[in-house]
């Protein structure tokens, strides 16, 4: 009996294809230029211990899909703060105390893009100031607190957090380094995605020659799937087919997809997949997202912690894989669209196909991992 012949049915929960798809290369460069993108690899690469993350292949599960390889990025190595978030908020933090030594930074967060100013605002010797909704886990806290931040628990949820933050950085003239983008404050998420566009330049040196003709890309609201397609757009000779995929409570890429407009999601349970729980999509992302997805699946939160665990036990690759929870939906939503042929037919998806998947972060709350994994 193989892994995924066990009876067990994997499941998605919507399946959608963007009617106003459109690849332009030069049009995404528009939104996140090639001297953005060139910039954040000649600085990032520079700093201390830095080297690119792992690309594995699961080579058990591209077996069994009956697929030619898969890769995962494996970012649960980047930095010690396993996640690819440790790219965004640390580069934004350097790029805005360029030429402002003495500054204060400070953002909300639901957890890791906050241990990634923290980090930042560390490595440049600044003070930081971290805004929490009383939702983010204690552990999460503790680490942004453990950089050296002063951590802030706000009551409610995210959105209530940022209110705080931007209110209290206004009053105190602190530079506020967010991953979203509003109405006038583009310049910083920009710097972040442009730091998260590093993930496509690694894999680019890798793969030499291979042609990846599948990407699966996680989203929350949307800064890394976009500045993964902006590193395609830059670094690769071929167009991938590009599917985005989202928690089912929180799938505001999709909706917005659906219409061709920004769509806002009234969450009503938060899902397990936590940093990709987001109600509505950033306007930078949303510019490059809304011609070059092609496809976007949502999922329930029902296989997460068994993916975990089959990553965790070495089940898809020779080696085994800390993957926490938002780095499962990109495994689940290839297997579920495998497991159905009209889905797989039109994906294209075949033996002569090469996934890349987006492990976007490691045990980051190291006490949810065990417990998940466990389950
Ligand atoms: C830890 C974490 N936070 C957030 C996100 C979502 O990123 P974004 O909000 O840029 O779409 C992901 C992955 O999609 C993630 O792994």
């Amino acid at each position: 009996m193989t892994i995924l012949s066990n009876g067990h049915l994997w499941k998605h929960t919507e399946f959608i294809e963007n009617k106003n798809f459109t690849f332009n290369r030069n049009k995404i460069l528009d939104s996140l230029s090639k001297k953005d993108i060139d910039d954040a690899y000649l600085s990032i690469s520079k700093w201390e211990n830095y080297s690119p993350t792992p690309l594995i292949e699961l080579n058990k599960l591209s077996k069994e899909l009956n697929l030619n390889k898969i890769f995962y990025k494996d970012e649960s190595k980047r930095f010690d703060l396993k996640s690819f978030k440790a790219l965004g908020g640390a580069y934004a933090v350097e790029k805005v105390s360029k030429d402002y030594k003495e500054i204060i930074v400070s953002t909300a967060t639901a957890g890791n893009h906050g241990r990634s100013v923290a980090w930042g605002a560390r490595r440049l010797g600044l003070k930081c100031k971290i805004f929490i909704s009383e939702f983010v886990s204690d552990a999460r806290g503790q680490a942004m607190a453990d950089l050296g931040a002063d951590v802030i628990k706000v009551k409610g949820n995210y959105e209530n957090s940022l209110i705080e933050c931007i209110k209290r950085s206004t009053e105190n003239n602190w530079q506020i380094v967010q991953d979203v983008a509003w109405k006038n404050y583009i310049t910083v998420p920009k710097y972040t995605m442009a730091g998260y566009t590093v993930m496509m330049k690694e894999v680019a040196d890798y793969i030499d020659r291979t042609k990846i003709s599948h990407i699966i890309l996680q989203a929350g609201v949307g800064g890394m799937a976009g500045a993964m397609i902006a590193g395609v757009a830059r670094y690769l000779k071929n167009t991938p087919v590009i599917i985005v995929v989202e928690p089912d409570s929180a799938a505001c890429v999709l909706e917005s997809i659906k219409t061709g407009k920004i769509e806002k999601i009234d969450i009503k349970r938060e899902s397990l997949m936590g940093g990709m729980s987001c109600g509505e999509v950033s306007l930078v992302p949303w510019e490059i997202l809304k011609n070059s997805v092609q496809y976007c699946i949502s999922l329930p939160d029902d296989d997460i912690a068994n993916t975990m665990k089959l990553l965790g036990n070495a089940s898809f690759s020779n080696e085994k894989i800390i993957a926490g929870e938002n780095s499962a939906p990109g495994v689940i939503s290839l297997i579920t669209s495998c497991e159905d042929e009209k889905i797989k037919e039109k994906m294209q998806l075949n033996k002569d196909s090469n996934v890349l998947l987006v492990g976007c972060e490691g045990d980051t709350d190291e006490e949810m991992y065990q417990k998940l994994i466990n389950k």
